[in-house]
Parts: C-alpha cells; structure tokens; sequence
C-alpha cells in the first residue's frame, strides 16, 4: 500500500483551512496533513476538550498553528463565530472542509422523527450552514475560496438502514454540484470526496452490529481486497484544496478500492465461478 504523502513541501503555504469535525478520525487525519504542507489549520467540533487536545498534539508535531474552536454546525451563529474567531488567529480563512458528520444503523421504520433530524441536521443543514458563512464571506471579500466536502458513494446509489445518512449526503453532493456553477464567477470551487470503509472509531463503533463484525468483513465487498489508508484520503483532499486542482470544479472523487461499481455490476457474482467451470464452457464451446 502507497502511504507516502503526496503534494510538494509547502503546497498550501499561506493558506487558512477551516476542518469541521477535526478533532477525531478523518478529519484529524487531513488536518494533520495540511499542517504538514504549511497550512493553518482551524479545527472545530462540540467537544472542546477533544479539539483542543488534537490542536496542541498536531501543531506540536507539525510545527504548524492549529486552533481549537467549539462549533455546533447546526447552529448558524456558531458557524459565523467559528469565522470571526479564524480570522482574528489568522487574517483570513481561504478553505472549508465540511467533514463533521452524524450517523447511526438502523431499520428506517424504528427511528423517531428526531433521530432522522439529528444525522440530517448535522450532516445537510451544517454543511449548508458552514458553506453559506463562508461563501458570503469570500463574496464579499474577493477571496477565491474553496469549498470540500466528504460524502459517501451511497450518496448517489442511496442505502438501506443508514437512510437519513443517504439522504443528507445526497443533498450535500448537490449543494457542491449546484454552487460550483452558482458561485463559478467569484473563483469560487467546491469539489468532495466519496470515501469507501476507513477505520475510524467514530464511523466503526457506530456501523457495524458488534457481534456479526466477522459476517461483515468490509475487505470481501472490495475488489483491491482491502480498507482505505487515512494518508491515501488526506493526498486527495490536499490536492482539490491546492492551487494544483485550480480547474476542478463540481467533482466528487471516489476512493473506495472498486467498492460501489462491485455491488453495481450486473455479473461481478461470476467472480464466484471457480476456474475449473470457466475451463470446461470454454472447452464445451470450442467443441462446438
Ligand atoms: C436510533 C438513535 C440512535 C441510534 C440516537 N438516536 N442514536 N436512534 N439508533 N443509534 C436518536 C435518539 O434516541 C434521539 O431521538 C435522537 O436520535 C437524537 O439523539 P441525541 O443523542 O440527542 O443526538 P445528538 O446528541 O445530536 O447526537 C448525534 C448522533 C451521535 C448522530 C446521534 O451518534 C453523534 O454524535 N455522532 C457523531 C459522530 C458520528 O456519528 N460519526 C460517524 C460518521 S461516519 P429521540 O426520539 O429518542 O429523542 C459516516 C460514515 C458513512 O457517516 C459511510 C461508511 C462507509
Ligand atoms: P468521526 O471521527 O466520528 O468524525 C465525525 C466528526 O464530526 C467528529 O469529530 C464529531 O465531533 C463531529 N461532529 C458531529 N456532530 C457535529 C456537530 N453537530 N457540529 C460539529 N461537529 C460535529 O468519523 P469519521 O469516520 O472520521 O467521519 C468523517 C467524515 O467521513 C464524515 O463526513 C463521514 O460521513 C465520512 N465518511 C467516513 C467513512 C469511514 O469509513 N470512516 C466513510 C465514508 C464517509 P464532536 O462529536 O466533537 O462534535
């Protein structure tokens, strides 16, 4: 597996990045990265002690500033302190990484109104919030900001048991697609990535029922035979933040091994034809 990173040393030199949700899992992974490549990063969640301790631990391991700032994104006001907080640490804030997400497994018939709320809200109604704020901001500004959000691949195949997930993911694929022509004439870019199974424990204690964990082993659904590295994510996102994916816009990038295109295609169950079978139709049909 290719763990290295990817951009050049300095690649986001003089960049602010606003990361929600930065204080664990993927989010950690990528903020640690764009420090690595000269970036400032701001980090916010609800629990401020996680964010602050991964603020301390990541800038002193990157020599780079990382800033803690508690934000529920649900909440408009609280995304438009997350902005005025950034800008006061940092002059200006020129990406925002929508990342912070909510979700849980369930048969969609058991979940209460407000359960539904809750994964929508923080998934659709924060990235709304948080890409709003900014955009106004960068408008009003002449600031050429860009905007990356993480979705999923179920975000256009859709899926059973996760479906407020589906729903506000599919929404969110829409925002970037709709607001990256909207918003195309201020120099503005949104692009996501579709990630496949990354271990984190915020997704894989909440996703898989804990007694049929071997039942489940994600690597059998992915044709390369294995889980995502976060450093293979965190290269992809610091490329569509850069200056080098200047002329992408509107794109959702997949990084699932082949995950979804297997569960789609309509004969990829052949893959359980055992070599011996193939031997003898092909030696049936060559008789013929
Ligand atoms: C059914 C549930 C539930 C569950 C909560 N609820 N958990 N219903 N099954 N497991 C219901 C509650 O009973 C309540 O409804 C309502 O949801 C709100 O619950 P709260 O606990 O008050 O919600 P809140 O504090 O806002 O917490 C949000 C949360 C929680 C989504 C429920 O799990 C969370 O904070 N998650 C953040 C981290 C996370 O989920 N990370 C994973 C992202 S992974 P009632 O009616 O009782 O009031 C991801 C990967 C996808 O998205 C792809 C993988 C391949
Ligand atoms: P994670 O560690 O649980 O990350 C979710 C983050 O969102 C947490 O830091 C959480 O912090 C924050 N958050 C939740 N509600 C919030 C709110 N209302 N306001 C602000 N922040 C909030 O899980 P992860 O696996 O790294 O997920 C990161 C992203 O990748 C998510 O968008 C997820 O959907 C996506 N993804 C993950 C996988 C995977 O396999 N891991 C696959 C596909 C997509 P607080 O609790 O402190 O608020």
């Amino acid at each position: 597996m290719y763990k290295q990173p990817m951009l050049r040393d300095g690649a986001l030199k003089g960049k602010t990045v606003l990361v929600t949700g930065g204080g664990t899992g993927l989010g950690k992974s990528m903020s640690k990265y764009f420090l690595q490549l000269g970036a400032n990063v701001i980090i916010s969640s609800r629990k401020l002690d996680v964010i602050k301790n991964t603020a301390e631990e990541l800038s002193k391991e990157t020599g780079a500033k990382c800033l803690a700032v508690q934000c529920d994104v649900r909440n408009y006001e609280e995304v438009e302190n997350v902005l005025k907080e950034g800008i006061t640490s940092f002059g200006k804030i020129d990406v925002l990484v929508n990342n912070a997400a909510g979700n849980f497994i369930s048969p969609t018939e058991r979940l209460s109104h407000r359960a539904f709320d809750s994964v929508v809200d923080i998934v659709l109604k924060g990235s709304y919030n948080c890409t709003l704020a900014l955009g106004k901001y960068w408008i009003e500004n002449k600031i050429a900001g860009n905007v990356m959000s993480i979705v999923t691949t179920y975000a256009w195949t859709g899926s059973g048991y996760v479906v407020p997930s589906a729903c506000a993911k599919a929404g969110v694929l829409a925002l970037t697609r709709s607001l990256a022509v909207e918003w195309g004439k201020y120099g503005i870019r949104l692009n996501a990535i579709a990630p496949g199974p990354f271990p984190t424990e915020g997704a894989w204690s909440r996703l898989l029922p804990p007694d049929m964990k071997e039942e489940f082993d994600l690597t059998k659904k992915i044709p390369l035979g294995r889980i995502g590295d976060h450093q293979e994510l965190a290269n992809i996102a610091a490329y569509l933040i850069s200056d080098y994916a200047g002329f992408v816009n509107g794109e959702v990038i997949t990084i699932d091994g082949g995950e979804w295109l297997k569960g789609a295609g309509e004969f990829n169950m052949l893959e359980k034809v055992p070599k011996q079978m193939w031997d003898m139709m092909e030696m049936m049909r060559k008789k013929k």
